[in-house]
């Protein structure tokens, strides 16, 4: 089975398990990045087994260039911060939906048989009848980010019925683990704690999410890459279990080993908190965001394997290791 993928954001924290998992299965591995926001770092590990080339999707030709010859393509780059999403849509859908086109169009002129795309939990919006299952649930997205994860799934489907190329879309929920970026409820939970600080939850804390270990989609992605399923496919990439923020708190609290308790803070969304400094509440926040697992089971035969407490502690171990990764926050 193994040849030669190409991953676009492969040094991104997803791409770079991504890039990881291929190598460990014999794969001959290419990655196309822009560094926006993927890091060099992230492939140390990998010096001399990964070819890097430093593209960006929106220039089609380099893309192409590099798409030749490949057994298949794995597109995990993207825009995925929300408050840039929310003040530049425009710039969102052309990396999100239009570096989708590119990245299709370039396998359909390579001839590469097959993709898999990185969509998103968010194409859902908010979950009508948790947890949403891929052929079923209503797509309704809350933010422009969904909406142009959307589009991009019925381009590769499209592209997929036209040019008869395989392409399987696969909508993470939460992803989390070592290399994660700074940004998001957990890794603002984890650092405040490493600095002796109480994580702060906003309101009540009663959202839920669908945190899923970065392994466990990852293997998803291999099966994906793997299966001999033709055609245009969408696959969750969640646990089906459903965490309120309040109680990954409390469970970050306990891994840290600290005696710290959450504190709440009353900041509405679209306000900025006053304890986390700089840090906006995002508006239009989903109340529940839960992903069956049980297309991937039938298809694939795979369940998640990571516990969220088992998956915390790993990636609390690597932020101790590596607390200069997480200065800046992007979300
Ligand atoms: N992390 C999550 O929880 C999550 C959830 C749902 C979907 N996703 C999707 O998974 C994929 C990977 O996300 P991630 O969390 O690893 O993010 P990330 O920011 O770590 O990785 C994105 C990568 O894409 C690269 N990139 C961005 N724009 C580019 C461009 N124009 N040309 C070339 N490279 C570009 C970045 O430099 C980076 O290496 C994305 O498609 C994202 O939308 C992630």
């Amino acid at each position: 089975m193994p040849g030669s993928v190409l991953v676009t954001g492969g040094a991104g924290f997803i791409g770079s398990h991504i890039v990881e998992d291929l190598l460990r299965a014999g794969y001959r591995v290419t990655v196309f990045d822009n560094f926006s926001s993927g890091l060099r770092e992230n492939l140390a590990a990998f010096d001399g087994e990964v070819e890097i080339v430093e593209g960006d999707i929106l220039d089609a030709e380099a893309l192409t260039a590099a798409a030749r010859g490949k057994d298949a393509l794995s597109h995990q780059a993207a825009q995925l911060e929300i408050t840039k999403c929310l003040e530049d849509p425009i710039d969102d859908m052309r990396t999100n939906l239009v570096g989708t086109i590119n990245v299709l169009n370039a396998a359909r002129i390579a001839g590469v048989g097959r993709v898999v795309n990185a969509s998103s939990a968010c194409i859902y919006g908010q979950a009508v009848d948790p947890p949403s299952q891929e052929d079923a649930a209503p797509h309704d997205p809350n933010w422009s980010y969904g909406a142009s994860k959307l589009a991009a799934e019925k381009y590769a489907q499209i592209f997929s019925n036209d040019y008869g190329f395989t392409v399987h879309s696969l909508r993470y929920g939460i992803t989390y683990g070592p290399r994660e970026w700074y940004g998001r409820v957990l890794t603002i939970f984890l650092k405040r704690l490493l600095e002796g600080k109480a994580p702060v939850v906003f309101g009540a804390g009663e959202q839920l999410r669908d945190f899923v270990f970065v392994d466990d989609v990852v293997r998803i992605h291999r099966a994906c890459i793997e299966s001999g399923l033709r055609g245009a496919q969408s696959f969750n990439g969640g646990t089906g279990i459903a965490t309120s923020v309040s109680q990954l708190a409390r469970l970050a609290c306990e891994i840290s080993g600290t005696d710290l308790e959450p504190v709440t803070e009353n900041v509405q969304p679209g306000e900025t908190s006053e304890l986390v400094a700089g840090r906006m509440r995002l508006p239009s926040e989903l109340g529940v965001m839960q992903l069956s697992p049980a297309k991937v089971q039938r298809v694939f035969g795979l369940t998640p394997k990571v516990t969220l407490r088992e998956g915390v502690q790993r990636e609390w171990e690597w932020l101790r290791e590596n607390p200069h990764r997480w200065t800046t926050m992007s979300y």
